[in-house]
């Protein structure tokens, strides 16, 4: 799929399955917003002159996707600096790897304001984008196998998956007058940061090993390996260019055969 002269802005496109994201994207022809928390400024940089080298544009824009007006401001960043505004991927995301019994208030509002909110200030965001310039649009949000199935011991971050869900259905109904459509990607278990915490955390509280309940869910997968943040972007790539434009409130698992529904 090849696009010209359109714009994506990618939120935690300094590391991780974003930055598998803003290149896939880079090289189907978009220029790219890589947006992040400020103390992820350099990783960001790296980025960019990833995107560069592919012959796209890039900029990098300071966010902190739990404030709307932080968000707000990245959008018209992005649109100021790259002269449009086309798509946004909501993939910004936090993890916590806590028993129900055990959250406390701090941490259910953070993974919330950081998983939930941030998804539809995104959402809320790029509408007025879209409307300003007077052109439809592509929403994208992080799901995750975790948005279909609760699982044990991440349930905060199970319930706010849920809630992505529950978003993208409700905001492809209320945005599909405008032509705009949203969809998200349920990814499995990718080999990021994300996954080197959860099981870091996971040992602490079964006394496995290091490693050994990342090799556990990953022998678990039928196509039998570890998911790539290429992997993902692929499914990015999908309903970001026009292939997708009837497709609207989905949930895509991308996860080598681990849910089937
Ligand atoms: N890794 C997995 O196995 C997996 C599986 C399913 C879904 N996901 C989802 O994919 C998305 C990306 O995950 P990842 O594995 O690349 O994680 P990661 O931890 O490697 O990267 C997350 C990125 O988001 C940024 N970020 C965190 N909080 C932010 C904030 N408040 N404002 C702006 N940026 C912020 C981080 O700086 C980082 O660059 C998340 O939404 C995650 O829930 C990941």
């Amino acid at each position: 799929m090849t696009v010209t002269n359109k714009v994506a802005l990618v939120t935690g496109a300094g590391q991780g399955i974003g930055r598998g994201i803003a290149l896939r994207l880079a090289q189907d022809g978009f220029d790219i917003a890589v947006a992040d928390l400020a103390v992820q400024a350099e990783k960001a940089a790296g980025v960019i002159t990833e995107i560069e080298a592919l012959g796209r544009a890039a900029v990098f824009v300071s966010v902190d996707v739990s404030q709307r007006d932080d968000v707000f401001a990245a959008v018209d960043a992005a649109a100021q600096r790259l002269g449009g505004f086309d798509v946004i991927v909501n993939n910004a995301g936090i993890a916590q790897v806590t028993p129900l019994s055990e959250i406390t208030e701090d941490e259910l509002d953070s993974i919330f304001r950081i998983n939930v909110n941030s998804v539809i200030w995104g959402i809320q965001a790029a509408v007025a984008k879209f409307d300003e310039l007077g052109r439809p649009g592509k929403i994208i949000n992080a799901a995750s196998i975790a948005s279909i199935q609760g699982f044990p011991i991440l349930g905060a971050y199970s319930a706010s998956k849920f809630a992505v869900r529950g978003i993208t259905q409700v905001a492809a109904q209320e945005l599909a007058p405008k032509n705009i459509t949203v969809n998200a990607y349920a990814p499995g278990i990718v080999g990021t940061g994300m996954w080197d915490l959860i099981d870091e955390k996971l040992s602490v509280i079964n006394g496995k090993p290091r490693g050994q309940n990342l090799k556990e869910n990953v022998d678990g997968i039928a196509l039998g390996r570890i998911e790539t943040p290429e992997d993902v972007a692929k499914v990015v790539s999908f309903f970001a260019g026009p292939d997708s434009d009837y497709v609207t409130g989905q949930v895509l698992l991308v996860d080598g055969g681990m849910l089937y529904n």
